[in-house]
């Protein structure tokens, strides 16, 4: 069965009920520091709206409140910037469930409404088969454009598609998340080198082994390098890198295409992480130095493969790039990806993160809005929330 998609659903007034994906960064005054996660939405709110729906109920998590009412989790400043980007009113409710909404829905003046964060409701997070059919009154007709939380099994992206058999829809974001994972997942273009980075093996343990079958070169940098490092027998000081990864990795190397694995052969340290920065030209760190970044040496060698790659993945920093000064690996990699003439797909919040702060997103073939959510389709070649949405459940 296809996956329907937005535009092939009938929305004239039809009441529409949309999940999607406002987690955004805030700062400490509740401001939204990037924005990309609403704007890559508005194609689909807009495509609702010009269809004639006659309201549109939006909803979304924000943080992870555990099912209580926390302001500092609310979608105000999302509400906010929406309807300026809108140029429309969005009204956003006290709660997900509150008792107004089915007669501010009979309201001729209200179009759009903003469910407030549905993860106030611990019923949310629980998949509730009742909090999904409350929620499901909403609407006539459901949409999910909610890609970076389609690897969540919750009510309002799972269990609502019991509600919505025959009426329900992914959205443009999560058609061109798909599509564009589908490249990596389905035949990609070869020579595939895929880097992964960031900080703990455990984290990364089932797509390291995922990509050890698909990629033909499986680079690894940043703090996860360390217990590879530590168990092919090189020193690595006082690095980041705890026995159990250490015991993780040994047992990849052990993959039957572990060969395929490049891991740094120089470093960036220093005796703190607030510290300077010294070049090791070695493989192997000295007591008493932290490894933070990779070393020259390393960012050419991995430059040279990613150079003749024709598809590359990335997922997650070479080092602590939120410090200028162990940040070249990462931007290096930024650079290389940015030149490359084949297909790079960003994914995963710290790469993604990295990417725009060197200002070449658009310069990547695609740069998810999914990290957990990216991966695990990598993993799997779908979500449960994509599942639901295309064979409904029961
Ligand atoms: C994300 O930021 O990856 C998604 O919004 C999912 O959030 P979660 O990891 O809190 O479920």
């Amino acid at each position: 069965m296809a996956l329907k998609f937005v535009d092939e659903l009938e929305l004239e007034n039809k009441r529409v009920l949309a999940r999607f994906d406002f987690n955004v960064p805030l700062d400490s005054d509740g401001n939204i520091t990037d924005t990309t996660r609403i704007d890559l939405a508005l194609p689909t709110i807009k495509h609702i709206l010009e269809a004639g729906c006659s309201k549109l109920i939006l909803m979304s998590h924000l943080g992870r409140p555990k099912g209580q009412v926390k302001k500092e989790f609310s979608l105000e400043p999302v509400a906010t910037y929406l309807a300026e980007a809108l140029e429309e009113d969005v009204v956003l409710t006290e709660s997900a469930l509150d008792r107004g909404i089915k007669t501010l829905l009979d309201l001729n003046e209200t179009k759009i409404v903003l469910l407030e964060n549905i993860r106030f409701h611990p019923e949310e997070e629980k998949n509730d088969h009742d909090f999904a059919k409350q929620l499901s009154e909403y609407g006539d007709v459901y949409i999910n454009d909610a890609f970076g939380t389609a690897h969540r099994k919750h009510a309002s992206t799972y269990e609502i598609n019991a509600f919505f058999k025959g009426s329900a829809a992914g959205g443009f974001l999560m058609k061109n998340e798909i599509e564009a994972l589908n490249k990596i997942v389905n035949k990609p273009e070869r020579p595939f080198v895929a880097i992964t980075g960031g900080a703990k093996v455990s984290d990364k343990l089932k797509i390291i082994e995922r990509l050890l079958t698909t990629v033909d070169s499986l680079i690894i940098g940043g703090a996860m390098a360390y217990p590879f490092l530590k168990a092919k027998g090189y020193t690595v000081g006082s690095s980041m890198c705890s026995d159990s990864d250490v015991e993780l990795a040994r047992k990849l190397l052990l993959h039957g295409s572990s060969s395929k694995i490049m891991l740094p052969v120089d470093h960036i340290v220093s005796d703190d992480i607030e510290g300077n920065p010294e070049t090791i030209k070695d493989v192997n760190i000295p007591d008493g130095m932290i490894g933070l970044d990779i070393g020259p040496e390393s960012l050419a060698v991995f430059n040279s493969k990613l150079d003749r790659a024709k598809t590359i993945l990335w997922n997650g920093p070479m080092g602590l790039f939120e410090n200028a000064h162990f940040a070249k690996g990462t931007t290096g990699i930024a650079q290389s990806l940015s030149m490359n003439t084949g297909y790079t797909l960003v994914g995963g919040g710290d790469s993604v993160a990295a990417v725009k702060k060197s200002g070449l997103s658009a310069k990547m073939g695609h740069v998810s809005t999914g990290g957990g959510a990216s991966l695990e389709y990598i993993e799997q070649g779908s979500l449960p929330g994509i599942q639901a949405l295309k064979f409904g459940i029961s």
